[in-house]
């Protein structure tokens, strides 16, 4: 969850890793630190509490130089965020400095065997003993103590080590926390994520489970634990750097948003056949018959990816009467779940990263079935371990609150769902009127973001609420969750997701008119329905935020506030509602003051369980 960069080359390391570590800030922010080589005997390293931007204040007050370093920013699993459980972290005699994304599991009995050797212990940390360990096994080279250190050890790991006995060089090595080598000319970098290092080149070399790496400024080698050389091959990255950067912005999460007709579009692109009513997914890596042979599948993903799936799974068995069951990673990875060789596990995940989701695809892969990646970062760990994908080409997502990949992830599944269903019973005029409909997505969502007007003025209204019921139903359930998620994760107002009809059967209790309840209810099959759910409502003095798609007197004298959508086929209405839904939760998290791209407790990728 945290940022790992590393450089080695001719130039002054520090502002390079500090610039890496400033784009890395999304995925963990709560201390950062950095340490380098100057040819003296001791590393030298800095740690500030907080943003970067209290590490560059703490380097500026007292500067750091050399050409070869390792920088973090923390994202605390063990000990809280404090100076002294920064990294990097080192051992006794200052010589080595180690930074580490991920836990180690078996750290208490290590550090307990450590301390008994005379080792002293500084921060509370799980990664303070590998610097240790690391310690205790070099003998003039800092692989191989890498290496034998890393034999002991259990759980996950990205690291980046140096060693002032060791100089001009950094050891990395991943099991299960993403890293990955940056080529350029006469110098090198290690990173958890392309964004530290797309500002100085786009050559990459991914590292895999069990790898270690050593870099110099002569080169990089690659092998595994037991320092057999393997094999790497260079991956150039396609991003460009605006494409990292605010743009005009106030903050990321506002430009992800405002991107969302250009990167659904691009998710289409190319796949969606109009005029057959089908979709190309030229990466599923399976044959006609294979998919023919498909009778249920098992969606499994976390958060917003994990409502993503839930529309999925509506879609999926309703069009290509297909079982489907959508469940949680972290659940699925530990019960016994029943997967035969026909069974289809679809994985979504925006980072591809996410430590449970990937455990997920691993367990499912174990007992058998094929398995299929709805990712968006490109050369992730789901995206490589998978055996087909599709790419959600959403471009990077950087604000922590994921907008942009939910859309796009709703559209990669219809898509999923159109190549399913054409190649069973669904006819091709059916399939064309959806594909027509999803062409019209783009255009239509522009249209609800010309409103955003109209929403901060609501947000204005409501940014001091303590509590907020969402409702839909339908193809709308999952939404009402993924508004209330992005609520409570910017803007820390408790918020809840329901089944509207399951409102009666508890939440009622809450409603008085300080509860605001925003209503999914476009045009659909179940709109009526839903509008009984806005009566029982109202009689309780709720204040209502209702979201719809056409002139309805059903509502009249009923609600507080509307917010229009156009209308839509109603397996699609969720790739229009929830765009309103994030910029209320957007408008009330700024005018809270509140760090909308960074909140608090979170981080980007959840590299661990
Ligand atoms: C969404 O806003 C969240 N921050 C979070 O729920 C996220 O969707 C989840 O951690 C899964 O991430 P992934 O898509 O990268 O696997
Ligand atoms: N487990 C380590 C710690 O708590 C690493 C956390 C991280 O990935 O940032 O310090």
């Amino acid at each position: 969850m945290c940022g790992i960069v590393g450089y080695v080359g001719s130039k002054a390391a520090a502002p390079l890793l500090i610039a890496g570590l400033k784009r890395l800030e999304y995925r963990g922010y709560d201390s950062a630190g950095v340490s380098l080589l100057n040819g003296g005997a001791q590393v030298q390293t800095r740690k500030a509490k907080g943003k970067i931007a209290m590490l560059e204040e703490a380097v500026g007050g007292s500067p750091v130089t050399g050409t070869t370093g390792i920088a973090h920013t923390r994202w605390a699993t063990h000990g809280p965020p404090n100076e002294c459980n920064a990294h990097p972290h080192h051992d006794c005699t200052d010589e080595i400095a180690v930074v580490h994304n991920g836990i180690i599991e078996n750290y208490s009995t290590l550090r307990k065997r450590l301390i008994e050797k005379g080792h002293t212990f500084r921060s509370e940390t799980d990664t303070e003993v590998l610097a240790h360990l690391i310690e205790e096994a070099f003998d003039g080279n800092l692989e191989d103590a890498v290496m034998d250190a890393l034999r002991l050890v259990e759980g996950t790991y990205g690291i980046a080590v140096l060693s002032t006995r060791d100089p001009g060089k950094i050891v990395a090595a991943r099991k299960g926390s993403p890293l990955l080598i940056g080529v350029g000319e006469g110098e090198y970098f290690v990173a958890s994520d392309v964004a530290a290092i797309l500002q100085y080149t786009r050559e990459v070399i991914y590292l895999d489970d069990g790898e270690v790496a050593v870099v110099t400024t002569d080169g990089y080698s690659v092998c595994d634990l037991k320092a057999r050389p393997v094999g790497k091959g260079i991956s150039r990255i396609e991003w460009d750097l605006d494409q990292i950067e605010k743009g005009g912005y106030d903050h990321f999460m506002l430009k992800e948003i405002f991107e969302q007709p250009q990167t659904i579009e691009n998710t289409m692109r190319g796949r969606l056949v109009v005029e057959e009513g089908y979709a190309k997914l030229g990466g599923l890596n399976i044959t006609r018959e294979e998919l023919q042979n498909i009778d249920n599948m098992i969606i499994t993903a976390c958060g917003t990816s994990w409502h993503s799936g839930l529309i999925g799974e509506l879609m999926i068995e309703e069009y290509a009467r297909i079982r489907v069951e959508t469940e949680y990673a972290s659940e699925f990875r530990y019960r016994n779940p029943i997967v035969d060789p026909n069974t289809l596990c679809v994985v979504i995940s925006q980072s591809g990263e996410t430590a449970d989701t990937l455990a997920a695809m691993r367990e499912a892969k174990e007992r058998g079935a094929r398995t299929l990646g709805l990712v968006n970062v490109v050369g992730s760990t789901i995206a490589r371990e998978d055996d087909g994908g599709v790419y959600l080409l959403a471009g990077p997502e950087i604000g922590v609150a994921s907008t942009k990949a939910f859309t796009s992830q709703v559209v990669a599944l219809a898509l999923l769902m159109l190549t399913f269903a054409r190649r069973r019973d669904m006819s091709a005029s059916r399939g064309r009127e959806i594909a027509q409909a999803m062409v019209k997505l783009p255009e239509q969502i522009q249209e609800i973001l010309e409103d955003a007007p109209t929403i901060e003025i609501i947000a204005e209204q409501f940014k001091d609420a303590t509590n907020f019921l969402y409702l839909g139903r339908g193809y709308n359930f999952p939404v009402a969750l993924e508004g209330a998620l992005k609520l409570k994760e910017i803007s820390y107002i408790h918020a809840e997701g329901y089944p509207a009809a399951e409102m009666k059967h508890g939440p009622i209790a809450l409603i008085d008119e300080n509860m605001p309840v925003v209503f999914i209810a476009p045009h659909d099959s179940v709109f009526e329905k839903i509008v009984s759910n806005i009566q029982e409502v109202k009689a309780r003095g709720g204040r209502s935020i209702v979201i719809t798609s056409r002139d309805e007197p059903a509502l009249e004298g009923l609600i507080d506030f509307e917010i229009r959508i156009p209308e839509t086929l109603e397996m699609l209405y969720p790739i229009l509602t929830v765009i309103p839904l994030q910029l209320l939760s957007y408008y009330i998290a700024a005018k809270r003051g509140l760090d909308v791209d960074q909140p608090r407790n979170l981080a980007k990728s959840v590299t661990v369980e």
